[in-house]
């Protein structure tokens, strides 16, 4: 018997004899004359129905376990579905008790129920469209850059700097107990981290390839409580030379987000749909919407501008000079009409190091550029570099991380130029694109955050 994957099952031209199929049962009926299963192997979300003679029923054939059929793929008689499998034989590979297994055949659980069983809510409709959604956005990002000449860099996931200097870091030590002498104190003679941003890295790679990317994961210290914040995601960060505008850096970010999504839409529409359909209602033909429309841009002084002429009060104040809060960022896109804005040339002293001063007053503001979605909030942030070794020296002097940073500073003694680029939180961007309200729903698997650890 050939072996076929339910996706290519229910998608073939032609009826086939002696045909093998794997996979789990999604549902089992039982009727006088007919038994008919449904069977998923995560190929699609589709099952694939099978029809089988009474007689080949057994005790151990219930909703979850796993099956082995064997028969003639026939065209269906019903309207919704293409091909069926008529089955000649029908092998338990594994049995499910179904009374202790909390999926449960025909419900449609809640995703909070799911959460609670992160190693079996793949084999749930929800979970599995996730997944397959992942895996083309995953694979989407990737053909993008490869597509416009980028060279991907695997960027050091244990590194000594802290990009963002926010101080959201993981310190890597060694377990205590390990420790071979007392008196070494760092593993690697240094404090050392898990990285934050690739950013620094692809910024050396940059300075002989041009175009470089990264997407891999990223470790913050944060409040994982929120429904927008992991301590671990999955960040892409490009980083192009010879690029001296902000406009430049915006572009690239809009194609990636079209590109990437059009991809997710054409390769798994009705895993798409289903979020729509169930997920986000509200939210249901939007993605085309998203696709194609339009985006606004406003420089962070219209936006305060903006914010304290409002109506409404917030809960923090908005001034000059402060970080734009998750009411500000979602006022804005309000205010905007629910369309994406991109916010320009923040404070220089609300960013980090590495970012280009503007030049328009003494330390006033700098090239740094945030997308903010309808949603979600930032899915995007990126800046112009500071490539002019005064300008850099001067900034680390003041910060005290000269001699951390000789290395970057090299950068910029060694043909050195313009150059930017900017992150892209992954996990945002399923968010936004599906709908979702909780960062932990779009995530294999729910890391750290939850009492019951893989
Ligand atoms: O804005 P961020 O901090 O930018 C950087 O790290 C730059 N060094 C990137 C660069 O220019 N190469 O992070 C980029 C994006 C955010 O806009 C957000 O979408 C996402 O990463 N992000 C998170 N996503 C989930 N959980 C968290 N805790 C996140 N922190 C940031
Ligand atoms: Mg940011």
């Amino acid at each position: 018997a050939v072996r076929l994957r339910v996706r290519e099952a229910l998608g073939a031209r032609e009826p086939a004899d002696a045909v093998r199929v794997q996979g789990w049962v999604r549902s089992v009926r039982s009727q006088k004359e007919v038994l008919f299963l449904h069977i998923n192997d995560g190929s699609s979300l589709e099952s694939l129905q099978v029809v089988a003679d009474p007689s080949l029923e057994k005790r151990d054939l219930t909703f979850g376990s796993a099956v082995e059929v064997e028969g003639k793929l026939v065209k269906s008689p019903h309207r919704m579905q293409n091909m069926e499998l008529q089955a000649e034989t029908i092998r338990i590979v594994g049995p499910c008790d179904i009374w202790s297994f909390p999926l449960k055949m025909k419900e449609r659980h809640p995703l909070e129920y799911v959460r609670q069983f992160p190693h079996l809510r793949c084999r749930n409709n929800t979970l599995g469209a996730l997944l397959r959604i992942r895996n083309e956005a995953t694979a989407g990002i990737h053909s993008f850059f490869q597509d416009n000449g980028y060279v991907h860099v695997h960027t050091p996931i244990i590194t000594s700097n802290d990009c963002e200097g926010a101080g959201e870091l993981f310190q890597i030590e060694v377990r205590r107990e390990a420790k071979e002498s007392a008196e070494k104190t760092h593993f690697f003679n240094v404090p050392a981290f898990l990285t934050v941003s690739g950013q620094l890295h692809l910024e050396v790679m940059a300075g002989a390839f041009t175009h470089v990317f990264t997407f891999g994961p990223t470790f913050r210290a944060e409040n994982s409580q929120s429904r927008r914040h992991l301590a671990e995601f999955y960040m892409v960060e490009a980083e192009l030379s010879f690029i001296e505008s902000l406009q430049d850096i915006m572009q690239v970010m809009e194609d990636l987000f079209k590109t990437v999504t059009s991809t997710v839409l054409s390769k798994c529409p009705q895993d798409v749909e289903l979020f729509h359909k169930y997920i986000a209602p509200a939210q249901k033909s939007d993605i085309t919407h998203k696709l194609f429309s339009s985006s606004c841009r406003i420089s962070y002084s219209e936006a305060v501008e903006i914010l304290k002429q409002a109506p409404q009060t917030f809960t923090f104040k908005p001034e000059w000079g402060c970080d734009l809060q998750t009411e500000h960022e979602k006022y804005l896109v309000k205010h905007c009409g629910e369309i994406p804005v991109f916010v320009v040339n923040y404070p220089y002293d609300l960013k980090p190091f590495y970012m280009r001063d503007n030049e328009d007053g003494p330390q006033h503001t700098v090239a740094a550029v945030d997308l903010l979605v309808p949603g979600v909030g930032e899915l995007c942030g990126g800046s112009l570099r500071e490539e002019r070794l005064p300008f850099l020296e001067s900034r680390l002097q003041r910060l005290g991380l000269t001699d951390a940073y000789q290395w970057y500073l090299d950068l910029r003694k060694f043909g050195s130029v313009p150059h930017g680029g900017f992150g892209m939180g992954f996990e945002r961007y399923l968010q936004y694109i599906l709908g979702v309200d909780n960062i932990k729903d779009v995530i294999p698997f729910p890391r750290f955050s939850h009492s019951c650890l893989l």
